[in-house]
């Protein structure tokens, strides 16, 4: 039987203990007034928590892909979802992530699953209503394959929120941290193109329905974020559908659909087809709708495809978001419900 933990109770012994002086990558208030210190600057916002405030998540299954020590799903869990599951590539903050549990009286299921490719099938076909998706596409060879093997985990009409850094330009291309030209870490691979990333998400059937974009120049880290691009970080709010979206002016969409070995191999449609229709809402979303979208007659007459925005017109016609107030950021406080 493994033994439960005992956790510093008061201020003092909190303050000595090994808990609080690691490293941590947010940033946690662990008893009234003791703060574990993130490594992220206050000024910062942090995008898919900001996103997270346009989903009602009361009754829902949500899902975090590399959750660290788990601020989303302590969110996820106070905003009223009945079950959470978080995930990550490797178990390197198994303890913390069990204090935050025990500290925010909240509690999540956790499972450390390797690379974060096939993961409806590592999920066991599991769905959820809400996947969170950020900060994981530019760390990974493949991010069309993880948000492929994701797809299958979505309920019908759920929602997921992808958030990442994007070079900002219509065109859709990938590029590649060679000689860390984009940044020095060196699990980063890819920034995808705003255009690349609108039309990945049509593609594997998830409408873009809200975004949020910080250019990194506004980021003030000790780490070099700014590019020589124009470049920041998104986060997207999607909404599954039933079809792939390709615009007007668009026949290769359809055609590798309906075509493509990989379409057929790699997304598991007929799990994602299987899954139960989620009735998860949107609070009201501000962006413009596009009307270049090439809805299916079946989808019109169902009535069922939302309003799907232009990620790049977006991010290039809305005010981006720049400063955080203290409950806006990669810091939270034990009174944080959102
Ligand atoms: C930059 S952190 C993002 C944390 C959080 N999702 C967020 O958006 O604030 C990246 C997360 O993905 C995990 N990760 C990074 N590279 C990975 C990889 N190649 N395979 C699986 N997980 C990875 C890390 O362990 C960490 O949890």
């Amino acid at each position: 039987m493994t033994e439960e933990p005992i956790y510093p109770a008061t201020p003092e012994a909190l303050r000595e203990s090994s808990l609080l002086n690691q490293w941590w990558y947010y940033g946690f208030e662990l008893l009234p007034g003791v703060f574990a210190q993130g490594h992220f600057p206050q000024s910062m916002p942090m995008l898919p928590r900001l996103m997270l405030r346009n989903c009602r998540l009361r009754g829902m299954e949500c899902l975090d892909t590399g959750t660290m020590e788990g601020l989303m799903p302590v969110l996820m869990r106070r905003g009223g979802a009945e079950r959470v599951l978080a995930i990550d590539g490797v178990d390197h903050c198994v303890e913390k992530l069990a204090a935050v549990q025990h500290y925010y009286g909240v509690s999540f299921d956790y499972r450390t699953v390797g690379p974060m490719y096939s993961l409806s099938e590592k999920l066991d076909g599991q769905g959820f209503d809400l996947i969170n998706c950020s900060g994981l596409l530019y760390h990974v060879f493949s991010p069309l394959m993880v948000l492929a093997g994701l797809r299958g985990s979505l309920k019908r009409n759920g929602l997921m929120i992808v958030s990442t850094n994007v070079i900002v330009d219509r065109e859709a291309f990938a590029d590649f941290n060679t000689k860390g030209r984009l940044q020095e870490e060196p699990n980063t691979f890819w920034y995808l193109s705003t255009g690349l990333l609108d039309y990945a998400l049509r593609y594997l059937k998830l409408a873009p329905i809200s975004c949020i974009y910080q250019p990194h120049e506004a980021m003030d880290t000790d780490w070099r974020m700014r590019t020589e691009k124009h470049s920041g970080y998104i986060s997207v709010l999607c909404r599954a559908v039933d079809f792939a979206l390709p615009t007007t002016d668009d026949e290769w969409m359809a055609d590798s659909v309906a075509r493509s070995w990989e379409y057929e191999w790699i997304p598991d449609w007929e799990r994602a087809q299987a899954q139960p229709v989620s009735r998860i809402p949107t609070s009201r979303l501000s962006s413009r709708p596009r009307d270049d979208l090439g809805f299916g007659r079946r989808q019109r007459l169902l009535r069922r495809m939302p309003k799907a925005i232009d990620i790049t017109s977006t991010v290039e016609h809305e005010s981006a978001v720049t400063e955080a107030r203290a409950s806006d950021g990669h810091s939270l406080r034990l009174a944080d419900s959102r």
